[in-house]
């Protein structure tokens, strides 16, 4: 048996130890938002907090979690109470298919955890490992450095208007 705290709740998993973290979170605890898509550590869209941290929850092996406290997307927020980059994320319309975006959103939320006021190269290099087959790159990083401004001191908390869609 692994134990380990699963956003914010003592869980144990009964799974093989080399099972990877992203199949147990999925499958055993029936949480599926942190999604798989390479496999190998390549893209990011399994990323999930772990003490804090932004991991690959693909490769990493269910033992290595013992005692350790996982954040994943469910743990982040909730549609009463959303984190500031879900706020920010739906204000400015990030996602299109959706499939990568916990992954940012995690990696995002690491980052601001870490670094509350990013320089805009240095979104660019912490966000530099979550791969986004549409092409949102430029809406994450605004919705990053948007939160990051208004969690400054001082800051006036504004509503950002949607974006007017493209034509296409
Ligand atoms: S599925 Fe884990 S990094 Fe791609
Ligand atoms: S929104 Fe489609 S892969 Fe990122």
């Amino acid at each position: 048996m692994i134990e380990f705290t699963l956003n914010g709740k003592l869980v144990q998993s009964h799974d093989e130890p080399d099972t990877p973290l992203l199949w147990v979170v999925r499958d055993s605890f029936k949480l599926k938002g942190s999604k798989f898509g390479c496999g190998m550590a390549q893209c990011g869209a399994c990323t999930m907090h772990i003490d804090g941290r932004a991991q690959r929850s693909c490769v990493m092996p269910v033992a290595a979690v013992v005692g350790k406290s996982i954040t994943t997307i469910e743990g982040l927020g909730t549609p009463d109470n959303l984190h500031p980059l879900q706020q920010a994320w739906a204000e400015q319309g990030v996602p299109q298919c959706g499939y990568c975006q916990s992954g940012q959103i995690m990696s995002a939320a690491a980052l601001l955890n870490e670094n509350p006021n990013p320089s805009e190269a240095q979104v660019e290099a912490a966000m530099a490992g979550n791969i986004c087959r549409c092409g949102c790159y430029p809406r994450i990083k605004t919705a990053i450095l948007t939160v990051a401004e208004q969690s400054q001191p001082g800051a006036v908390q504004v509503a950002i208007p949607m974006p007017v869609s493209e034509e296409v």
